[in-house]
């Protein structure tokens, strides 16, 4: 939940990099930021309430003279933000500071033991009791000190220390948050994600949990909690810094919706094969014996990974014939699990680190059930744990609001129920090839909507003004009404509910009126006829009504107040190009609105606590 970064080197604009660093992290959390730097003889430390931008207005004037320094970028979870409690955080002599992402769940315990010996606590954070530990197993040696002290938090955590004892070195631990190093000439970094680093080097580690690692500017060591060294395999990152910056959008959202023709190409890469047919077994791992007798699969994912997932349901069981259940992590980790029959979990996950989407991960696992992650972060948590993995290759996704990984989680789980329908013959070639091919027009499909946004703007300079929507959809069409309504809500604060258009005259049409519009998903299908009749009893109660049609549809445009259309494809894929004109309404309305659309209020990209 949040971001921390740590530079040691020979380069002497510390403050620079450090804080370069945070803003590619602003995206997992931007309530406080804060830097520590180590000169020779004390650590410094600068830190404050509000975004990244506001410390560094604060330093502009400081000449940091350091070459090794931690940095933070903090979404608070236990005290408010404020400039006290923002990190990094010192022990009692000022010695050694620390910055953290995760929550140490014993903090108290541990806080009131260390009071009992005399510490001062300055914040009313979980972070500090860890660098209190520190400084109390401070026999000489950082990395021991942090060896020890990590020994006794329970929680997560993703750590890095300095200290005024050791000005050349930084200390980093992993436990259930994300961890990389990046390996550099004379230079080396710790980070939350490869982002942050990416302009200094390509060249990454990934930590595991229970790993430490020791950085000086000529070396990076891996050790377990007990002192181990391990050996680690580089990774080399292929994606470039640009892909994680803007491009020349005023917003990331905007480059991200943009970006949706390419990733979806991403997502299909190297999964059709030379025979036209779906071939994920390499990468799935999970036998194709267990896939064939499958008897249930249960999806389990929280927000807009979730709509996906009610997308997955009605691709896996048009295609594949399994029921499917849908689940939301956070209610699914506190029920009992019916541990029977042939089951495969599928976790949809962009982060990967999703707090309760993992326990749920785990919990099924528990009980023997073989579990496929649908990631976007390659080398996350849920990446690694699960027995598979079909990355959905979206690349960085920095505004908070997903967008393109949504898209990208869609099109992983049509390719998955193809596959699946192949493999247990419930699909005919012919028909298979069909899909096959549609699926593959999805990316000019995009284009085409995106070529149109000139008047979805249009339509969204119209609407800004309204307090209230409701996103109606039917069958296929209601995930698509679902996300339309959660991104409205998130991104402009407008009030939004998405609602089976059926479930209408059972209690909510009594909303209805001519200050309360109404978004329906209303493309070609079997449920158009219905769709059209949910229509007809808004227009009857005054209530505005905009259209997402299938091109062609003349007839809606006489009955509705807008139409925004999209071409027409095979309804299962409706969900995929019919979110794409939402995500637009949803950005323009936000824009004209003056809100900041790629950091809504409130909210954090990764939600790594429950
Ligand atoms: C909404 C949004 C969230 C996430 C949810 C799950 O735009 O981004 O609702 O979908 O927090 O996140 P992941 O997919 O990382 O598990």
């Amino acid at each position: 939940m949040c971001g921390i970064v740590a530079y040691t080197g020979k380069k002497d604009n510390i403050k620079e990099i450090l804080i370069e660093g945070l803003k590619k992290l602003e995206y997992r959390g931007y309530d406080s930021a804060g830097i520590a730097v180590c000169t020779d003889t004390q650590i410094k430390v600068s830190k404050k309430k509000g975004f990244i931008k506001d410390l560094e207005k604060e330093l502009s004037q400081e000449n940091f003279r350091s070459t090794t320094g931690i940095g933070h970028t903090r979404w608070a979870t236990h005290g408010e933000p404020s400039d006290i409690n923002s990190h990094p955080h010192t022990d009692c002599t000022e010695k050694f500071a620390v910055v953290h992402n995760g929550i140490i769940e014993n903090y108290k315990e541990l806080r009131e033991e260390l009071e009992s010996r005399g510490h001062v606590f300055k914040s009313k954070t979980d972070t500090e009791v860890i660098v209190h530990l520190i400084e109390e197993n401070f026999d000489g040696d950082l990395l021991n000190a942090v060896l020890k002290s990590v020994k006794k938090l329970k929680g997560s955590f993703a750590i890095a220390v300095v200290s005024a004892y050791e000005p050349e070195t930084v200390v980093g631990a992993r436990q259930d948050s994300p961890l990389i190093a990046g390996l550099g000439e004379g230079e080396n970094f710790l980070a939350s994600d490869i982002p942050a680093v990416l302009k200094h080097t390509r060249k990454i580690l990934v930590l595991e949990d229970g790993e430490a690692i020791k950085i000086t500017p000529g070396s990076a060591e891996v050790y377990d909690f007990d002192g181990r060294l391990r050996h680690k395999e580089v990774l080399q990152v292929t994606w470039d810094a640009e892909a994680a910056e803007k491009s020349g959008y005023e917003d990331f959202m905007l480059k991200e919706i943009f970006e949706q023709p390419d990733t979806i190409r991403n997502t299909l890469r190297g999964r059709i094969k030379q025979d036209g047919f779906i071939d994920l077994s390499s990468e799935i791992k999970i036998g194709k014996n267990i896939l064939k007798k499958l008897e249930r699969i249960i999806i389990v994912a929280c927000g807009t990974s979730y709509y996906a997932g009610l997308v997955g349901k009605n691709a896996i069981e048009l295609f594949a014939q399994i029921p499917v259940e849908v689940e939301i992590s956070s209610e699914f980790r506190y029920r009992p699990i019916l541990a029977e029959g042939n089951v495969l979990v599928i976790a949809i996950t962009q982060s990967g680190e999703t707090a309760d989407t993992l326990v749920s991960m785990r919990m099924a696992k528990k009980v023997g059930f073989p579990v496929l992650a649908i990631p976007n972060v390659v080398g996350s948590t849920a990446a690694r744990e699960a027995d598979g993995v079909l990355y959905t290759h979206a690349g960085p996704e920095i505004g908070v609001a997903a967008t393109k990984t949504m898209t990208a989680q869609m099109v992983a789980l049509y390719l998955f129920a193809l596959y699946l329908a192949q493999l247990r013959n419930r699909i005919g070639s012919e028909r298979e090839k069909k899909f096959i091919d549609e699926l593959k027009r999805l990316p000019e499909l995009v284009e085409m909507i995106l070529s149109r946004k000139e008047h979805i703007k249009a339509l969204a300079e119209k609407y800004a003004g309204f307090d209230n929507f409701l996103f109606l959809g039917r069958t296929h069409g209601l995930p698509a009404a679902y996300e339309g309504a959660l991104k409205l809500k998130e991104i402009t604060y407008i009030h939004a509910e998405g609602y089976p258009a059926g479930e209408m005259k059972h209690g909510p049409i009594a909303l209805i009126d001519e200050n309360f519009p109404s978004v329906f998903i209303a493309t070609a299908g079997e449920v158009y006829e219905k769709i059209i009749s949910n229509i007809e009893e808004i227009k009857a109660r005054k209530g505005k009504v905009i259209a997402v049609a299938t091109d062609g549809d003349t007839r809606i445009k006489e009955l509705v107040d807008d139409v925004i259309y999209v071409p027409w494809t095979f309804e299962v894929y409706t969900p995929l190009v019919t979110v794409v004109p939402l995500q637009l309404f949803t950005y323009y309305i936000g824009k004209i609105r003056n809100l900041n659309v790629d950091q809504p209020r409130n909210l954090a990209k990764s939600v790594t606590v429950e």
